[in-house]
């Protein structure tokens, strides 16, 4: 590579909203910007990934209302869901930040400013619809009605599905409130504007010429807003409303779509304070900076149009690209909860290896705004085909014959086929940084039926049985392959970091560079070889749907933080667990206290290939205060699914010499006749790592 300057690269994924769980149409984007996240490092660049969670808006005060809870709590406890199936996934963050922060709050408030000092903000009257049972003006999402322009029934407020007209709620033929099911009513109120019409010249000129947006988009955004005057952007509500207060507008908040984008910048602010520079390094008017926002399509007109004027008027700078993804569809079919397609992030994990999910996702992105389908069928040929019987397989059928003698001291003769890969690395860079992921993962799985058919011809089985005349010959020929695998597995990296991370635990060393892949290794000692990724069975993907068609499924992962209860506890016998084990003696309350059981985040989990039950732990009870422990639960609990999880734990169990390491305290786990199986505990969402169990 030329030695180029490192570029800083600041990139996003929209802000999930807080009021529902992570599901698998989320995790296209999230999975999207975090293989072009790990991409950039790979090749040397700086890059930071920032994201927050999106809090306020009616629909989060109306389930904390449902909830009986405060808004704040139920936030609190999403954030924890949301983190721990982010972890789950390999999603890393450098930044998770909230929009409900208070360095969110000043950023809106200085923007706010902004706009007001360039005489952008005018107030006027506006009818709204109210719901008079559930005492709120309603967003345009809780109304329903008939369309007013095809006669569709049962459209929001906002926009009709069927012919894609857009209107305002009290257009609506009969509306409905979804939350009280009452007939709302239209009522006044002041609301506050941006009048992003007097950046119109701006926009159309940043639309086009700027190089941020695909032209097919700026094509589009001409076409259905640019071509007239643009309307004004309504960005208050009235109270009561869950957001923060305007400050020169008491019992006015602003929009949650207001400061939401703004949390990109108070994510910005929040990383600098701990790790150093300011906001302008990034954000500001001269900064070298480059931004790259990653978005589904349903939210382009918010991050083309709006948040530009904004940051516009603001005198910040503008998004380097605003990269516009699809929705996905499950087996042909929008997401649905009534047909049991509608797959949360956790219920995959109970299931299924998160890398494969990855590695799919990635063979189906290519860079444009069509939607992805997610065939489960086809979800599990790939996976068995391309990444167990190709990559995997690769390593699996040759590493072992170097346990002993290690890499060959020279890189052997290998016909050309390492250089061959090495050659393909441009290609490969190139894709990935277009977002064809789609088209990098072909190259390489090109480049892995090469080298797996190099193993063919040569036989190495063969060879190793051909006794000690062949042994150099033997040693050769797995060299090859292994430095083939681990040449794929550097190209893989930024999809699969846990596959380049056991490649690099057996043979080389972490994988820290692209170009890792332009040099094979010789004369390093090869570890033992323990299973990489195992193939997907039929039953896995079966009980993922059957998970998915629970009723409460939902239901379940809010109140349990995110774990579903676990099939095989169906049909067992209620009795049999207390029978079988009749309680202990009593004892005193001052027992129990000796006993100081808290709340853990699994950090990280990985096999004691050696050991039959065991599974080893790191666990944080919040801050920088860690254990490592060893768990009995291998064989029910697959470790990248526990990565990110609560549990309890006893943290103040004397250490304990093991033949594997010491074990620093024991999670709590129950088992027992009835059913077979070892259950984790955990606790309700929002609970932290830390808090004590009494
Ligand atoms: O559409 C959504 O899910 C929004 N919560 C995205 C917000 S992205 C940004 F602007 F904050
Ligand atoms: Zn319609």
């Amino acid at each position: 590579m030329p030695s180029s300057p490192q570029r800083r690269i600041l990139v996003t994924s929209a802000l999930p909203y807080a009021n529902g769980h992570i599901h698998l149409g989320h995790l296209v984007e999230y999975i999207q910007t975090d293989v072009y996240v790990r991409f950039q490092r790979l090749r040397g660049q700086q890059a930071i990934y920032l994201c927050a969670d999106d809090t306020h808006g009616t629909a989060i005060m109306i389930r904390a209302r449902a909830e009986g809870r405060s808004e704040r709590d139920l936030v609190a406890g999403m954030r924890e869901a949301h983190l721990a199936d982010f972890a789950g996934f390999q999603i890393a963050f450098d930044h998770y930040g909230s929009t409900d922060s208070p360095a969110n709050r000043r950023l809106c408030a200085e923007i706010w400013q902004a706009l007001r000092g360039r005489g952008l903000v005018v107030a006027r009257q506006v009818q709204q619809l109210f719901d008079a049972a559930a005492g709120t003006f309603l967003a345009d999402r809780f109304v329903k009605g008939t369309c007013p322009r095809c006669a569709a029934a049962d459209q929001y407020g906002d926009n009709c599905e069927q012919c894609g007209a857009t209107y305002a709620p009290a257009d609506l033929v009969d509306p409905v409130s979804t939350l009280s099911g009452t007939r709302p009513e239209p009522r006044s109120a002041e609301h506050l504007f941006v009048t992003i019409e007097a950046l119109h010249g701006f926009l159309d000129r940043w639309t086009r010429e700027s190089g941020a947006l695909d032209p097919r988009i700026a094509n589009y955004l001409a076409g259905h807003f640019l071509g007239e005057p643009l309307r004004d952007w309504d960005v208050s509500r009235p109270a009561p409303y869950f957001g923060f207060e305007i400050p020169d507008a008491p019992g006015h908040f602003w929009y949650v779509w207001f400061d939401a984008p703004i949390g990109y910048l108070a994510a910005t602010e929040e990383w600098c304070a701990a790790h150093g520079g300011t906001l302008a390094d990034w954000w500001g008017r001269d900064s070298a900076a480059e931004i790259h926002h990653f978005i589904g399509k349903d939210i382009t007109y918010f991050h083309t149009l709006f948040w530009p004027a904004m940051l516009e008027a603001a005198g910040l700078a503008l998004p380097t690209k605003v990269r516009i993804h699809g929705f996905l569809t499950v087996n042909g079919q929008k997401m649905s909860k009534t047909r049991g397609t509608f797959l949360s992030a956790r219920a995959y994990l109970d299931h299924l290896d998160p890398g494969m999910l990855r590695y799919y996702y990635a063979a189906k992105l290519s860079g444009g705004i069509d939607d992805i389908d997610l065939n489960l069928e086809e979800f599990t040929s790939k996976v068995n085909s391309d990444l167990v019987g190709k990559v995997v397989n690769l390593a699996s059928r040759t590493a072992r014959w170097l346990e002993r003698s290690g890499l060959a001291a020279r890189y052997p003769d290998d016909g050309g086929l390492f250089a061959m890969a090495a050659a393909d690395g441009s290609a490969i860079a190139e894709a990935y940084e277009a977002c064809d992921f789609a088209r990098a993962m072909r190259t390489i799985m090109l480049a892995a039926d090469r080298a797996n058919a190099y193993v063919d011809a040569e036989q190495p089985w063969k060879l190793a049985k051909a006794g000690p005349e062949a042994a150099g010959r033997l040693q050769d020929v797995a060299s090859v392959a292994l430095n083939l695998f681990r040449q794929i597995a550097v190209y893989l990296a930024p999809v699969l970091p846990r596959l380049s991370e056991q490649a690099g635990t057996l043979v080389g060393g972490p994988i820290r560079s692209w170009e890792e892949s332009q040099r094979p290794l010789a004369g390093l000692p090869v570890a033992g070889f323990t299973p990489l990724m195992q193939r997907v069975e039929p039953g896995q993907v079966e009980a993922l749907l059957a998970a998915a068609r629970e009723p409460a499924a939902e239901a379940k992962t809010t109140q349990h933080g995110g774990t579903t209860m676990d099939a095989n506890t169906v049909g067992t016998d209620p009795a049999a667990a207390i029978e079988a084990e009749p309680l202990a003696a009593q004892c005193t309350i001052d027992d129990f206290t000796k006993v100081d059981l808290r709340v853990a985040r699994i950090v990280a989990a990985e096999e004691v290939p050696e050991a039959k039950k065991l599974l080893k732990l790191t666990v944080s009870l919040g801050g920088d205060v860690t254990r490592t422990l060893f768990a009995g639960i291998k064989g029910f609990h697959a470790p990248e699914s526990l990565v990110g999880r609560l549990v309890v734990v006893v943290a103040n169990l004397a250490p304990r010499q093991m033949k594997f390491g010491t074990s620093e305290g024991m999670v709590v786990a129950a088992s027992g006749a009835g059913a077979a199986g070892v259950y984790l505990l955990s606790p309700d969402a929002g609970a932290l790592p830390g808090m004590r169990l009494r």
